[in-house]
């Protein structure tokens, strides 16, 4: 069954995704693993549709962690290639659907044209507000601490100004709401240094499928579980 906005259930305002798995889709094929990512890169736009449907305020992907860039060059170079074509093709599609884009990550240190590419269609979307699209590239969350808490420094904020509301403000996720409901695709049980801060109270929904594999219907399973907890903050 797939879920619709107006169902009365619980909707995450902030759904974030960890998208494994298009190695051993691409394997399970005989094909190499590029061909797993490009598969895995066409499921983004239908995740991206059935989310803003659903009335999810922000979904996170990600794509590409600081630990990535130790791939073999020839799997970092399509990926970099893929996110390039992303990028260009999609300003028309994202304005369509009233989704903002955000890159999530390190920017400083990507390739020029990238950089270029992400400047522009962050313009281009910044008026949209239907939904807002992290794709998190070059993202690591301890870095992201590191960075957040030199920056408090930087500032010249003392120790005791030092507090969450300091930290928060100075993430790549500032202003965004703290993750509802974390997906991680392809049966590892792991967070691999993915919005560690952001995720302090977020519901987890593992699934064996690959990511090339997921879909709106697998999505909706995941929110579906999500609305049938409990959710207690710490409290009793
Ligand atoms: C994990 O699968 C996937 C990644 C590290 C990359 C995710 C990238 C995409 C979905 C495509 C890129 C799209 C854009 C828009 C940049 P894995 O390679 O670790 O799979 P495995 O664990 O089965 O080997």
């Amino acid at each position: 069954m797939t879920m619709e906005a107006g169902d009365d259930v619980k909707i995450p305002h902030h759904v974030a995704i960890i998208m494994d798995g298009n190695g051993r889709w691409a394997a399970g094929r005989g094909l190499p693993r590029i061909k797993g990512h490009k598969a895995g890169s066409a499921v983004i736009e239908d995740i991206i549709d059935a989310a803003v449907k659903m009335g999810i305020k922000h979904l996170s992907l990600y794509a590409f962690s600081t630990e990535n860039w130790r791939r073999p060059d020839a799997e970092v170079s399509v990926i970099m290639s893929l996110l390039r074509f992303y990028l260009r093709l999609h300003t028309s599609r994202f304005r369509n659907r009233g989704v903002r884009f955000h890159f999530l990550g390190e920017l400083e240190t990507m390739p020029e044209s990238i950089k270029r590419d992400v400047v522009e269609l962050e313009a281009a979307t910044a008026g949209e507000s239907k939904m807002v699209f992290h794709l998190a590239v070059n993202y690591g969350s301890r870095m992201e601490l590191v960075k957040a808490t030199q920056s408090c420094i930087k500032d010249g904020l003392k120790a005791d100004e030092i507090d969450e509301s300091a930290i928060n403000s100075r993430l790549w996720t500032a202003d965004v709401p703290d993750v509802d409901l974390l997906i991680r695709t392809s049966g590892e049980l792991r967070i691999s240094n993915f919005l560690l801060w952001q995720c302090a109270y977020a519901e987890f929904y593992f699934t064996d499928c690959h990511w090339p594999d997921f879909n709106q219907e697998r999505f909706s399973d995941a929110l579906e579980s999500f609305a049938s907890r409990e959710r207690r903050f710490g409290r009793i």
